[in-house]
């Protein structure tokens, strides 16, 4: 008998999460029902969580239980019920999903390439998150768990150099990343490999010999060795960590040498950064992939960008992920049981950088 369920994290503490079983949904009129395939669980999705309320990721799949929430992942679904003329039975998607086996949805601005899911609560996120786009069939499922990792992550790396070369990389002599060993982190390095600058990674002692074997920086080191850093070059602090401890020592260390402070992710902090007017030199800057995409939508540059983009994730995916030394190993979970223990791991920050979490949802 078809299982459906679905993982709801507790808002109160981010590390605990239930499995919890749902009724079979009943489709109105217009919706489709989603078998999800393949999701895959990063550091990312925690921060959608600890973002959950000031960014609205709460908002996008509500959550059974009072006090907790759905944690929004990348992925794969089928088609396998439809109510929608225009979405068959058979169509498949990659988009953003619960971490659940199903997903009911409301397909609205069809087109051949994609739908937008336009169920009423789905408002007040950016539009990436609610677009759908269609798949071919008999895709190679390595290929798969590589985009549903990658994808969201190097998007956000990629335009963020992208935003960074716009501005002459502000002349930097070096950018200095944190949580060096995360994805994004060394997308980011790999993207920035046409500037003249070094790129400088920054990381925790545990995660050194990993960053270092990934070949993206030009040099590594711990979070408690930052004053080893050179403090003369005019420095572009990469922040994907959203540490305020470690910001406040990156600021006071490079002084009027930093030029710009961008702040990318969150991995060390539990909640959106606040401002500090005591920092010195430049406040930090939120960059948001999700609204750059938007902007270059609204620019009507969409198709152009992923065109280029499309083709350096294709290089990127070949070197990370290729069967030559690649830089992570796939872990498949069957089913959603193991679920909760990883998220636990990228709450308490046991989590192995070198894996990378796939879960087929229906596969238990
Ligand atoms: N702004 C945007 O548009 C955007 C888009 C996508 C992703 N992001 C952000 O980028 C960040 C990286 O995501 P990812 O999926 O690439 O990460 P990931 O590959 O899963 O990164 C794992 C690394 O993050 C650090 N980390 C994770 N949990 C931690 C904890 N609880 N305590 C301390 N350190 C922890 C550790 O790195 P170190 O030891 O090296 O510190 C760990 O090796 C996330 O915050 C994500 O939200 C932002």
């Amino acid at each position: 008998m078809t299982r459906f369920a679905r993982v709801e994290s507790l808002k109160s503490d981010l590390g605990v999460a239930d499995l919890v079983d749902l009724p079979a949904p009943q489709l109105a009129e217009g919706e489709v029902l989603a078998r999800i395939e393949r999701i895959a669980l990063t550091t990312n999705n925690m921060t959608y969580a600890v973002y959950g309320d000031t960014l609205g990721y709460w908002n996008l799949f509500p959550a059974e239980q009072d006090g907790y929430g759905c944690m929004p992942a990348w992925g794969f679904a089928e088609i396998i019920e439809s109510r929608a003329a225009d979405v068959p039975v058979g169509t498949r998607v990659f988009g953003y999903f619960p971490i659940a086996t199903h997903l009911t949805m409301r397909p609205t601005k069809v087109t051949a390439r994609s739908f937008v899911d336009g169920a009423a609560h789905r408002t007040g996120t950016p539009d990436v998150y609610n677009l759908y786009e269609l798949q071919p069939r008999d895709t190679d499922p390595r290929q798969d768990s590589l985009t549903a990792i990658y994808r969201p992550l190097f998007i956000t790396s990629y335009t963020a150099a992208d935003y960074l070369r716009d501005r002459g990389f502000f002349d930097a002599e070096q950018f200095v990343i944190s949580s060096a060993s995360s994805k994004t982190a060394y997308g980011a390095a790999y993207c920035l490999a046409d500037s003249p600058a070094q790129r400088i990674a920054l990381t925790s002692a545990r995660n050194i010999e990993f960053v270092e074997g990934l070949g993206h920086y030009t040099a590594t080191h711990e979070y408690a060795d930052l004053k080893a850093i050179d403090s003369t070059r005019r420095t572009v602090y990469v922040d994907l960590s959203g540490d305020g401890d470690l910001r406040r020592r990156v600021h006071e260390h490079f002084g009027d040498r930093l030029a710009f402070d961008c702040l990318i992710g969150s991995t060390r902090a539990d909640g959106f950064p606040e401002d500090d007017d005591s920092l010195v030199g430049p406040a930090p800057v939120f960059f948001f992939a999700a609204l750059q995409l938007d902007a270059y939508k609204a620019e009507g540059q969409s198709r152009a960008f992923m065109q280029r983009y499309r083709r350096d994730e294709r290089d990127f995916l070949e070197q990370v992920g290729g069967t030559e030394q690649p830089s992570i190993k796939l872990l498949e979970h069957a089913g959603l049981a193991d679920a909760p223990t990883v998220i636990a791991g990228f709450h308490d920050g046991s989590t192995d950088p070198a894996v990378g979490h796939i879960f087929i949802p229906d596969a238990d």
